[in-house]
């Protein structure tokens, strides 16, 4: 079994594209990691795909710590990350410790909703041996701000603060960007910027990694579902396993995502 590492799905840039795909259980993880997802998020989407909330909001640092550890037992060497929940990074030393439990429970790095304001946590964390992920575009867990998902980056002061904000959290340390409801051509120009691989979620086709809610991938949803999101379980790949066979598929030969997944700056 080899096991990505945060070295290995870095070199990834420019090569081959990332998969990823968030992961709750030991059951997730053992199925997506066998069928050969590159990286495993625990995240915050637990809030709403397990708890049934409305947002990520309400989860707590202990149900994150739990799911880390339950995605841990069975995963079969993808790179785990495990998401931080609201509030428990806004300050540097509260970063630092609640950092260390998810990395105790068996993550390889962790995943922060970031502004501006975060880029001395992600340099005190990279400095302290904890691998980051910086999510930007679309935080969920500032959805109170807005309302609704927003799609970020269509306008031009946006866009160029969207690209001056991923520099500096490389700058800073980060080891990977997250880019979230991103129109296609702003993906493509902080990828570019960046030595660092992006992964997107309704970024469009030139993120170098693509990641989906674990349900959304399967069909398993409740409501309304956003654009991005594609449905990989089929009369051709009717089993979990085959979907997230064919989901992997798609994302390595650049099928997925097509033009009907993407947001436009116009
Ligand atoms: O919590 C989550 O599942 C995420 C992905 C949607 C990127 O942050």
């Amino acid at each position: 079994m080899t096991s990505i590492t945060t070295t290995t799905v870095q070199q990834m840039k420019n090569h081959q594209k990332i998969t990823c795909l968030t992961a709750y259980d030991a059951t997730q993880s053992f199925l997506a990691s066998s069928q050969g997802i590159d990286v495993l998020l625990v995240g915050d989407s637990a809030g709403m795909v397990i708890q049934g909330h409305n947002s990520t909001l309400p989860v707590t640092l202990s149900q994150m710590v739990y799911h880390t550890e339950c995605v841990k037992t069975r995963n079969q060497g993808s790179l785990l990350i495990a998401d931080m929940p609201f509030m428990s990074y806004y300050t540097t030393e509260k970063a630092l410790n609640n950092a260390a439990k998810l990395m105790q429970a068996g993550a390889q790095m962790v995943k922060l909703e970031c502004g501006f304001w975060a880029i001395d946590t992600i340099k005190a964390l990279t400095e302290q041996g904890i691998p980051t992920c910086a999510h930007i575009g679309f935080t969920p867990q500032s959805i109170a701000l807005w309302g609704k998902p927003k799609i970020f980056g269509k306008s031009k002061q946006e866009s160029m603060q969207l690209t001056t904000l991923a520099c500096e959290l490389e700058s800073a340390g980060a080891h990977l960007i997250l880019l979230e409801c991103i129109p296609s051509d702003i993906t493509q120009s902080i990828t570019k910027s960046l030595s660092i691989p992006t992964i997107g979620i309704g970024a469009g086709p030139h993120a170098d990694g693509q990641i989906l809610v674990f349900y959304d991938m399967i069909g398993a949803t409740t409501g309304q579902t956003p654009r991005f999101v594609k449905n990989f379980m089929t009369q051709t790949s009717p089993s979990i396993q085959e979907a997230i066979a064919a989901y992997v598929h798609s994302v390595k030969s650049n099928e997925y995502p097509a033009a009907e997944h993407c947001y436009s700056s116009i």
